[in-house]
């Protein structure tokens, strides 16, 4: 979809399609829909006194202009009560007029990006067009049949009137592109089978972004993580034919910039291993990469948008299948970190091979390392899908990612790091086991990992619930969600040095 900005005035715009937001009840209309309603002769305000369009979030109301306006119809849409309006709700109602659209088949629209005091015209862009393509992302690529009533927008114009004022809006427009374009890779990663997204694709398409983007790339294969000395990525590895790939990329700015460690869980396929799952929904055991897949997405956004960083990406990608090479449970594995583990479940992966690749991370001597990881069906439990868990040793770095999430709207909710609970990872043979109680799995999990980034400053996100989902979102439809990258990518827009 190609979306561009021209110099105009919505009532006087030739186009299939012109898109108007009203706020709820607003018994004046302002700016352009109100020079719309002029040049139509009242029409809107007139429909609206008589309650036939209330401007309720998220209403749309199609109609046919019948040559009263150069555009060919008119999409009402409305953005709920004023005093309640922000970017997430902007966004959705983006995302909700563009799928109306869509699925009404009209294939070009134009816009107005209104003005709403406390929003600058760069961030009304910006999360106009995020809320938009976000919106319309679909996952079409195996279906092969009825192709041709797969519904696409072609085109759309942001009309601004000012030079300035279109300045402004390109550059949210750009940004937002920017950044659509690296959530629906996340995406399609999540959403491609198993037996298509294996490590080896993962390494690759590291490996792509390295070379457009002019980045450090190393991958290691499982028998040089083996002489490396990581004991637990080799383990979970070993047990599928599929080659497990240790990938680490980097993205360096300049000299001297802050050095930020970002680490994916890459299990490309988690059936459980030797400790196998139950076969219902095991299906959904594909987007167990979702974690390595924001990372790829966050590095490409960095890029992109040149954020003046040293980030460092590092990504553990192998399946977790059971097979006469399977770890087994009671195995002791020996960490990159000399500590050892003994597997109580081997379903328990993530926080294995993440523990060596947050070891490894230290060689960097990153500033700040964030995780984000499938990790644990108990934070599904204790937070749903809309909510990512968080956890983390240091109070500046935890609030970086509130104020992320607030701006960005991908939830998250703090969750405790209880010493107490470290005794539940106490093993008689070896240092730790890797699981606990089933009570707090999810800040038992979160403890495992912290034993791994001695002092650094660290956060872990627990996406399990949030990866993939099953009940739509306003501009996030069903499926793989990219969680992770919008949010990663505003904690960096924002960093300030301290
Ligand atoms: N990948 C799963 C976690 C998961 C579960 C993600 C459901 C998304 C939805 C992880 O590897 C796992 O299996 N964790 C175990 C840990 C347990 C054995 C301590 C779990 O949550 O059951
Ligand atoms: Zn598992
Ligand atoms: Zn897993």
């Amino acid at each position: 979809m190609k979306i561009k900005v021209e110099k105009g005035r919505s009532e006087k715009f030739p186009c299939e399609l012109l898109l108007l937001f009203s706020f709820e009840s607003s018994d004046k209309l302002e700016g352009s829909i109100q020079n719309v309603d002029l040049e139509w002769k009242g029409f809107i305000s007139a429909l609206m006194k008589q309650g036939d369009f209330k401007g309720e979030l998220f209403e749309c109301r199609l109609f046919y202009t019948h040559g009263t306006l150069p555009a060919k119809r008119v999409l009402l849409t409305g953005l709920g009560k004023k005093g309640e309006f922000d970017l997430e709700k902007w966004r959705g109602a983006a995302s909700r007029a563009g799928q109306y659209i869509r699925d009404a088949g009209i294939k070009q629209f134009a816009l107005p990006i209104p003005k709403f005091d406390s929003f600058s015209e760069v961030e009304l862009s910006e999360s106009f067009v995020t809320g938009l393509l976000l919106g319309l992302y679909q996952f079409n690529e195996f279906k092969t049949l009825e192709r041709d009533k797969i519904k696409e927008i072609g085109e759309v114009t942001l009309l601004g009137e000012k030079d300035e004022e279109i300045r402004w809006i390109g550059e949210g427009l750009r940004t937002g592109e920017i950044i659509s374009e690296a959530v629906c890779m996340a995406r399609d990663l999540v959403n491609g089978p198993s037996n298509q997204v294996t490590p080896t694709l993962l390494a690759d398409k590291a490996r792509q972004i390295a070379k457009e983007y002019g980045m450090e790339i190393q991958i290691f294969d499982v028998s040089e993580t083996e002489t490396m000395g990581m004991g637990a990525f080799v383990a979970v590895a070993k047990g599928s034919q599929e080659p497990g790939k240790f990938i680490v990329l980097e993205y360096n700015k300049g000299k001297g910039l802050e050095t930020i460690a970002l680490v994916g869980k890459g299990i490309t396929f988690d059936s459980g291993g030797i400790s196998i799952k139950p076969s219902e929904s095991m299906e959904r055991m594909k987007d167990d990469m979702s974690g390595a897949a924001a990372v790829l997405g966050t590095m490409q956004v960095a890029y992109k948008l040149q954020l003046p960083f040293h980030l460092v990406g590092v990504m553990p990608a192998t399946e977790n299948l059971p097979s006469g090479k399977a770890y087994k449970p009671g195995d002791i594995l020996k960490t990159l970190s000399k500590q050892t583990v003994e597997v109580i479940s081997t379903d328990a992966e993530g926080r294995l091979i993440l523990s060596d690749a947050l070891t490894y991370s230290l060689r960097y001597k990153p500033k700040a390392i964030v995780d984000l990881a499938t990790l644990t069906g108990a934070c599904v439990i204790a937070l749903g899908n809309d909510v990512i868990g968080l956890f983390g040793n240091d109070e500046s770095l935890l609030k970086r990612i509130e104020e992320a999430s607030g701006k960005t709207g991908e939830k998250v909710w703090r969750m405790p790091l209880l010493d107490e609970y470290s005794d539940h990872l106490k093993s008689d043979a070896a240092d730790f086991r890797n699981v606990g109680t089933r009570a707090a799995g999810a800040i038992i999990g979160a403890i495992f990992l912290s034993k791994f980034v001695e002092k650094i400053p660290w956060v872990h996100l627990d996406i399990a619930g949030p990866a993939s989902i099953d009940k739509e979102r306003p501009y996030v439809p069903r499926g793989g969600t990219g969680v992770g990258v919008r949010l990663l990518v505003q904690l960096l827009r924002d960093w300030k040095k301290d």
